[in-house]
């Protein structure tokens, strides 16, 4: 790629251009045999993720919002439930929350890692909720509701500490969903197993998205679920078809949220190159680290030692963000910011009446993160591109603030 090409925050041609003939040739075998929905191409890419998830079950779905509704309620989930989860994420993740019935409520993020900070998860739980000795139910006592279910969110590729929210999940009578839906491959030291878990397999359920920008996209919407419970997995099967096992025998009402048999078989092509592009974005990763080290002025991604990220995103935290994007869009560099405004501050939760300041960590973050490009195929010179840019823009601003700070000085 020559020197002053746009570098795009994310390639998604070159890949597909790479994989055309197999996905071409899954197309063929689709349109041959016209079986568009179900069928053998969802049960081979169920039994592949299942695999590949170190977990019993995979149940394909139409997105990773339907993975996380269809989790919540088959997990138990019941309307005027009270869902916990973080306010730094997609609303995806809320959204189902609440289309499960459930009103969901937010502890805040981790200062390093972005995800649930377990302390904050453990003080709402022992401070605002109180367990109902007769019905062994944990009930928020402001908002006289059952507390029933946790979605820790494995923001970036990154996931969360899983060992003290299973604790407290474990403690309260709770379920945990994850929501892995950045984090397809990732992997967490569980202290409790002594042993590296993947993403999808330490929850009661876990939620993906194959959403095409993600690690595993497939070329239109797309999800799955992976649970290790049967029981759990007989239920979201027929939520996501009409509530039915068997064609119009209707156990409960359901939905529409199958997984198109098209994208199952463009999606098994590319899970076997999912553990490869994996390692690329952490050799990005890497090289963006090594460089930034020597960097003044941000913050790399903080991984923590019982994480292996998978860097869905590659996100640094600058005080001049916003000055710093537009100093990248200038110099052909796509970026993004993932996410600009907490939940709890978003218009959609007006309702839920949390001021500013409310979650002080999410609210910073949300001020100073910017997503650098970050996919397999960013090469060596592109990355080194990036890097130059930002070095030279935080050196500029640097040397500016020392010169105005140096009358002052003397
Ligand atoms: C954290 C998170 N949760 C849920 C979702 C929802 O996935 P989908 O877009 O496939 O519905 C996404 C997708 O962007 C996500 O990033």
């Amino acid at each position: 790629m020559s020197n002053n090409e746009p570098i795009p925050f994310l390639d998604l041609v070159t890949l597909h251009k790479e994989l055309e003939p197999e996905l071409l040739s899954t197309l063929k075998e689709v349109l041959q045999t016209a079986g568009f929905v179900g069928g053998p191409k969802v049960e081979e890419f169920e039994r592949d993720f299942a695999k590949f998830c170190d977990a019993s079950h995979c149940v394909g779905v139409a997105s990773g919002t339907d993975a996380v509704r269809f989790a919540l309620t088959a997990a138990g989930v019941k309307p005027g439930d009270v869902v916990v989860t973080v306010p730094h994420t997609f609303i995806a993740t809320t959204e189902a929350i609440s289309q499960a019935g459930a009103r969901p409520d937010f502890v805040d993020v981790d200062e390093h890692t972005h995800c649930m900070d377990p302390r904050k998860l453990r003080d709402y739980l022992e401070r605002d909720c109180s367990m109902d000795a007769k019905t062994g139910k944990l009930i928020h006592r402001k908002l006289q509701a059952p507390v029933t279910a946790v979605v820790p969110v494995h923001i970036y590729g990154q996931m969360a500490d899983m060992d003290p929210i299973l604790d407290l999940a474990r403690k309260y009578n709770l379920t945990v969903i994850e929501d892995a839906c950045q984090a397809h491959g990732a992997e967490y030291f569980s202290r409790a197993t002594n042993s590296w878990r993947k993403a999808g397999s330490i929850g009661h359920a876990a939620a993906f998205s194959f959403y095409p920008g993600k690690n595993l996209g497939a070329c239109g919407e797309a999800g799955a679920i992976t649970t290790n419970n049967e029981a759990m997995a007989r239920t979201m099967r027929m939520l996501r078809d009409h509530g039915q096992a068997q064609k119009y025998y209707h156990q409960m009402e359901g939905y529409n949220g199958r997984l198109d048999a098209l994208q199952a078989g463009f999606l098994t092509i590319k899970l076997r190159y999912l553990a490869g592009w994996n390692r690329s974005r952490q050799e990005v990763a890497k090289r963006y680290d090594r460089s930034f080290a020597a960097v003044d002025g941000l913050r790399t991604p903080f991984c923590s030692d019982f994480a292996h990220s998978v860097y869905h995103l590659y996100v640094i935290r600058v005080r001049q963000r916003d000055a710093l994007q537009k100093h990248l869009a200038k110099a052909g560099i796509g970026t993004g910011i993932h996410y600009p405004v907490p939940l709890h501050l978003q218009e959609a939760y007006r309702h839920l009446q949390y001021p500013s300041g409310s979650f002080p960590v999410c609210e910073q973050v949300a001020s100073e993160i910017l997503s650098l490009p970050m996919y397999p195929h960013l090469d060596v010179e592109q990355t080194q591109r990036v890097i130059r840019e930002v070095a030279a823009f935080l050196s500029s601003r640097l040397s500016a603030t020392v010169e105005q700070a140096q009358p002052v000085a003397l």
